[in-house]
């Protein structure tokens, strides 16, 4: 059998000797969402460190941990901390906890990040739901025998981001009073912040907010059939747009500040999904 889904099974066989909760939903916290599990009727909690051959979050301001429990009424599954791969795992590893989240039960995935704002009408504190992306800087994670159990080799990309669920987000932000941008997403390696000749090239190539997650982990979530959504928290202004050299304090700043809102937009729009399923 292919190492990758054999790796993927035995942490699937792993979380089911500790866990019993069945989530409806995947949630993957990025920066200044880590709190959102406080607002959450927490059930269970597993620790990365506890599914073996699970690769371990090392970034700090992160935790590393499913977090099981009811948002809104609905059965979810939240990650405290993500695995990215500028850490130096493959791009297989870092889409190991989606695939597990889809072996868990969860029909949907709901991504958010920190992300630097391309587009010059963005501001730092801005919510932008990602409408596409663009993820050709990075492998593709289905790259490597295709794992038949989980989807078909060739999948269509052609609608990562649900049509159908970004029309409910738009609503629920407007009935919070959120101001919502919308725009393409484009993933960088990282860890490294870009050039401003590097952001000005994604500009003209369409995105409108740059980041170092995300991208690969939809299009895995698509390969296994799962629906797709996702809000980036603008924390920057991206290289050159800005006249400051950027930080990874600013961004967590910024993304600390306006978590409040931000937990209140995503509480809100899962409760809205599941309402309109
Ligand atoms: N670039 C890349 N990744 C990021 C940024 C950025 O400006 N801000 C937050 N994540």
């Amino acid at each position: 059998m292919n190492e990758v889904y054999e790796k993927l099974k035995k942490c699937r066989e792993a979380v089911a000797e500790k866990i019993t909760f069945k989530p409806e939903l995947a949630l993957i916290l990025g920066s200044g969402l880590g709190d959102f599990c406080d607002t959450m009727d927490v059930k269970e909690t597993l620790p990365y460190s506890e599914i073996e051959g699970f690769p371990k979050s090392t970034v700090a301001g992160h935790k590393g941990q499913f977090v099981f429990g009811y948002s809104g009424g609905v059965p979810i599954v939240a990650m405290q901390g993500r695995v990215h791969y500028y850490e130096g795992y493959s791009v297989q590893d870092v889409v190991l906890p989606t695939r597990l989240m889809h072996l868990m039960g969860a029909k949907m995935l709901f991504l958010t990040n920190a992300a630097g704002g391309i587009n010059p009408s963005f501001r730092a504190g801005d919510f932008m739901l990602i409408c596409d992306h663009i993820c050709s800087l990075v492998p593709s994670p289905l790259i490597g025998a295709n794992i038949d159990e989980l989807g078909t080799r060739f999948p269509d990309m052609s609608e990562v981001y649900s049509r159908r669920l970004r029309t409910i987000i738009e609503n629920s932000a407007a009935a919070e009073g959120v101001p919502l941008q919308r725009g393409v997403y484009i993933q960088t390696t990282g860890p490294n912040y870009e050039t401003p000749a590097e952001i000005r090239a994604y500009g003209r190539l369409g995105a409108d907010a740059v980041g170092m997650s995300t991208a690969v982990e939809a299009m895995a979530a698509r390969h296994c059939g799962m629906d797709v959504c996702g809000i980036s928290c603008i924390s920057n202004l991206a290289s050159g747009i800005s006249a400051n050299p950027l930080s990874h304090k600013e961004v967590q700043e910024t993304a600390d500040r306006v978590a409040p809102l931000f937990r209140k937009l995503v509480t809100r729009a899962i409760a809205d999904i599941h309402a309109a399923k």
